[in-house]
């Protein structure tokens, strides 16, 4: 194994464990966590706080290090000539629907510092138009987009293999 495999070994490495972490830890938090806190009104608040605080951490975390790890890859894949349009086009997917989830995770984030700032945990549930809005672009959405890029990251290493033969 070369010095250059071994350093794109560890980078998908490094991507993979970033993207389990983030998809993961959020599908803890929508399937185990939110509704034991509903359950549970009386949960100290500085808990949950600082349980929220260390999740930022690493969400943030894991976000820089998709994105570096990914350019690499990305760079990687599109200068072999076994990359096809299909590869081309389910990337540029791809990447789209991670941006979308970066942006998603800032304006989450917003809302819950407005909602802490009027001691809240959840917002009342919208009428009309904005119940659409809320339910396009809540929190269970970012996962299900997660779960959705993680289907396109194995379609894109079918799609190489594909190429390759
Ligand atoms: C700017 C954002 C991103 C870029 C440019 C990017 C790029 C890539 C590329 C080029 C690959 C290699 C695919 C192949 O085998 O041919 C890959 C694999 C992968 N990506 Fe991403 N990615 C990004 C974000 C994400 C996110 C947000 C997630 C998770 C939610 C994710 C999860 C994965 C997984 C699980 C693999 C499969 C690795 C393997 O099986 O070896 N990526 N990514």
């Amino acid at each position: 194994m070369s010095a250059s495999d071994l350093f794109l070994l560890v980078v998908r490495w490094l991507h993979v464990v970033s993207a389990a972490a983030w998809v993961g830890g959020s599908i803890f938090y929508l399937v185990v966590l939110r509704p034991a806190l509903k359950r549970n009104p009386d949960t100290p608040r500085g808990l949950v706080s600082a349980a929220g605080a260390e999740f930022k951490t690493l969400v943030d975390a894991c976000i820089i290090v998709l994105v570096a790890t990914g350019a690499v890859l990305a760079f990687d894949r599109l200068t072999e000539r076994a990359v096809d349009t299909a590869y081309a086009a389910t990337l540029a997917v791809k990447v789209v629907l991670s941006v979308w989830m970066f942006v998603q995770v800032q304006i989450q984030r917003r809302r819950a510092a407005f909602l802490e700032a009027f001691g809240r945990l959840e917002e009342p549930p919208p009428a009309g138009l904005k119940r659409l809005g809320r339910a396009v672009s809540g929190y269970n959405v970012l996962v299900i987009v997660g779960i959705a890029v993680l289907l396109l990251s194995e379609l894109l290493g079918a799609l190489f293999e594909r190429g390759l033969r």
